[in-house]
């Protein structure tokens, strides 16, 4: 019996679907150009940079990044293309989308203490 050649281990999900993704991009963090890919979101791709904040809190002002990933817990608010408080985690990125780290409101009236 012929043995059939070993096939290398999936490692990464679009290994395990098979997937081919388009091309990668860039976006801007704070003015930082960092990779994303096709229909991967804001925060995917921030957190594939090694970023894990990019907001600080209303009250206190410490660091807040992606919670749930999934829309429910607005702690992954970002200001992006200018506009406040959009999810990152529901977001997809585009090329050429700017990120800004956002400070409490977003609005620029300061923190509640
Ligand atoms: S991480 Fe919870 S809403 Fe985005």
């Amino acid at each position: 019996m012929k043995r059939l050649p070993r096939r290398p281990a999936a490692r990464t999900p679009a290994e395990l679907a098979g997937a081919v993704p388009d091309p990668e991009f860039t976006i801007l963090i704070d003015s930082r150009p960092i990779p994303a890919l096709p229909g991967q979101t804001i925060a995917a791709a921030l957190w594939g940079a090694g970023i894990l904040s990019w907001r600080t809190s209303r009250v206190n002002g410490v660091p807040r990044g992606a919670f749930c990933g999934i829309g429910s817990c607005f702690e992954c608010l970002a200001t992006v293309n200018g506009r406040p408080n959009q999810r990152a985690c529901l977001l997809p990125a585009a090329p050429g989308d700017e990120i800004t780290t956002q400070e409490g409101d977003g609005h620029g009236t300061g923190l509640t203490r």
